[in-house]
């Protein structure tokens, strides 16, 4: 039933012609997961080079390291993700979205919030959170990992924010504190919160 209606918006997102992006791309990038079983909407910026070029999100660099830390926290990418972008196709040089950008294409995340009417929202690095946070001085690193409440299209959602696998590219560490270690401890956060029907965490290391 979700499918049904996220292919009616899916056919209106790839003839969208709203912003200049749509003259450079290869792809509109429109979501990836299984909306039927996933309880959890994932949001990334926009697709980069090789998501461009594939037509789904996070198959890159980064979205390689994204399925290491998702496996490794026992959250299934295909099963309990329905991953979306704030912005559907690329922006040239893989420059951060305009509000303009951003604003053009809100329609069609808008409604994959709503038809997915998720148990939780996690916004994936900075771009992602400043498009539903009233501050844009709001800083990542600071409320990561907490859980708030988000209201969008009148719905109050449970949501996260996290660090972007881009930033964890660079950042190699794995000490106490380090970004991959909290990465880490957010993944296992959400998915003993929002998926407690599984076995918890310290369990599903020992296995
Ligand atoms: N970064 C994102 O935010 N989204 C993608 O789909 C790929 C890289």
């Amino acid at each position: 039933m979700k499918k049904e209606c996220l292919n009616i918006v899916e056919s209106k997102c790839r003839a969208c012609k709203s912003c200049a992006l749509s003259k450079t791309r290869h792809n509109v990038v429109f979501a990836d997961g299984n909306p039927e079983s996933a309880s959890i909407v994932f949001i990334g910026e926009a697709p980069g080079e090789m998501e461009d070029l594939e037509g789904k999100p996070f198959v890159g660099r980064a979205g390689e390291l994204l399925n290491e830390f998702l496996a490794e926290a026992g959250i299934s990418r295909e099963d309990d993700l329905y991953i979306i972008n704030t912005v559907k196709c690329r922006p040239p040089e893989n420059r951060i979205p305009t509000d303009a950008e951003k604003t053009a294409c809100e329609k069609f995340l808008n409604a994959q919030i709503d038809i997915m009417n998720p148990k939780a929202i996690v916004f994936c690095g900075a771009t992602a959170l400043k498009s539903f946070w009233p501050d844009q001085k709001v800083q990542i690193s600071k409320i990561r990992g907490n859980w708030f409440n988000v209201t969008i299209n009148g719905k109050e959602y449970k949501a996260m924010a996290i660090f972007h696998p881009s930033y964890l590219l660079r950042n190699h560490s794995m000490q106490d504190g380090s970004p991959r270690r909290l990465m880490q401890q957010d993944l296992i956060e959400i998915r003993n919160t929002i998926l407690s029907d599984r076995i918890p965490a310290q369990e599903f290391a020992m296995v």
